[in-house]
């Protein structure tokens, strides 16, 4: 069995990027399972609460994410870079830094992401790369989803309503699985 973390960078009940994620569970091919998981709950990184122990959160974060095949970033957009919540999450899981090599060396990633604008969270994507190639992972880059115009994609519920976006959505999650398998 594949398994493969999802995180949405998103807090909000209403979010368009969860909303993302959970229709991607349910658009994974057969043998995946996708992991969902949550950056709530994880504080503000502050070096004085790293010196007295990484927080629990974290540290169940990053067990999770290092005994999977892969990990799928869903992403919003914020000021044309990441959000600041889900890059603070990132960096609480990277430490301590000696550690970064069982949680992230190697680990496949894929990064989606939907907004309500045009671009879809064109440039929140692009920022991750830096981010994913200092902590050595293995960026898929053998697709891409932007979901643009996102509030007419998922209905009031959160529900995938765009044909067109659930079969690129399917397309993705199989070449990202069939990546994360080999
Ligand atoms: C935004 N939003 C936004 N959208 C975008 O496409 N490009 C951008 O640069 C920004 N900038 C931005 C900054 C801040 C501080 C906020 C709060 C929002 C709009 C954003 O895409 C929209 O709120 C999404 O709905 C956020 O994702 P979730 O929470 O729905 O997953």
């Amino acid at each position: 069995m594949t398994t493969i973390v999802g995180l949405s960078g998103s807090l909000r009940r209403g979010s368009l990027n969860s909303s993302l994620l959970r229709a991607a569970v349910q658009a994974a091919p057969a043998g995946i399972e996708i992991d969902v998981a949550t950056i709530k709950g994880i504080p503000l990184y502050d070096g004085d609460v790293e010196a007295e122990g990484i927080p629990h959160v974290v540290e169940k974060l990053k067990d999770r994410i290092a005994a999977a095949d892969g990990l799928l970033l869903v992403t919003p957009e914020y000021n044309n870079s990441v959000p600041g919540v889900f890059k603070n999450a990132i960096d609480w899981l990277s430490r301590p830094d000696t550690d970064i090599p069982r949680v992230f060396g190697g680990r496949r990633v894929a990064v989606m992401g939907a907004s309500p604008g045009r671009f879809g969270t064109l440039l929140s994507q692009t920022a991750w790369l830096p981010v994913l190639k200092t902590l050595g992972t293995q960026p898929w880059f053998g697709g891409r989803l932007q979901v643009s115009g996102a509030l007419d994609v998922f209905d009031q519920g959160g529900n995938l309503v765009d044909a067109r976006v659930r079969q690129q959505l399917a397309k993705f999650m199989a070449g990202f699985a069939a990546f994360c398998g080999k």
